[in-house]
């Protein structure tokens, strides 16, 4: 059944003020054009688009991105500034938790989202219909932490990954040449935290 929740609504409008999510996303970017063959030819999809941090730092490498995500609020910001972006946008909401996209995509870039997600084998299966022959996966999260990242863990399913288990997960639903590699640190006062990049072929 499809939650209403906009678990964002509260953030949305300062999400994009936060230099050390802009600065996650792109180190999450410049790793994603230094790892996989992207080409002005692309039509990609950001699931968990968000405001679009992720997807402004790709646009100058591809020719489409479409946004999905089931934030309504999230994805009002990234309407209002999709005129900065160096290439056609749209904007799609979905929960891809519960529903599917009868679209293919030639790559799929996630940043920060996956966590967000009960069954992360459920949605690799999805992904991989998602995409064309050939089509790449780069998704960004969490290496395993104890909680803490978060000061409210609403919506939130998973404590970061370990990277074994989705590599398993996603062999498991038919992705080939499964790198993991360092993304990023994201330093909070407490303590770092590690952000990885997994990039996968279908
Ligand atoms: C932590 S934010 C990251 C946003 C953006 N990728 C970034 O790096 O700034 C997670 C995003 O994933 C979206 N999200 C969470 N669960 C989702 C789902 N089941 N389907 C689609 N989007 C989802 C949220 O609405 C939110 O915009």
């Amino acid at each position: 059944m499809k939650s209403n929740t906009d678990h964002f609504a509260h953030k949305s409008k300062s999400w994009d003020m936060n230099s050390k999510r802009v600065g996650n996303a792109k180190s999450i970017a410049e790793l994603i054009v230094k790892n996989i063959k992207i080409d002005k030819s692309m039509e990609l999809m950001d699931f968990g688009a968000g405001t679009g941090l992720l997807s402004y730092f790709i646009a100058p490498y591809v020719s489409k991105i479409s946004a999905v995500d089931n934030s309504p609020s999230m994805l009002l910001e990234f309407k209002n500034k999709c005129d900065e972006f160096s290439c056609e946008t749209e904007v799609i909401e979905k929960d891809l938790s519960n529903d599917f996209l009868e679209r293919r995509f030639d790559g799929i870039i996630s940043s920060m989202t996956i966590h967000h997600l009960e069954d992360t084998k459920a949605l690799f299966s999805k992904l991989y219909d998602m995409l064309n022959e050939g089509g790449f996966i780069a998704i960004a999260d969490l290496d395993s932490e104890d909680g803490s990242f978060h000061s409210d863990n609403t919506g939130v399913f998973h404590h970061g990954f370990e990277r074994e288990i989705l590599e398993k997960q996603a062999r498991e639903v038919g992705f080939r040449e499964i790198g993991f590699e360092l993304a990023s640190t994201i330093n909070k006062p407490h303590r770092e935290f590690t952000v990885f990049l997994m990039t996968g072929l279908k």
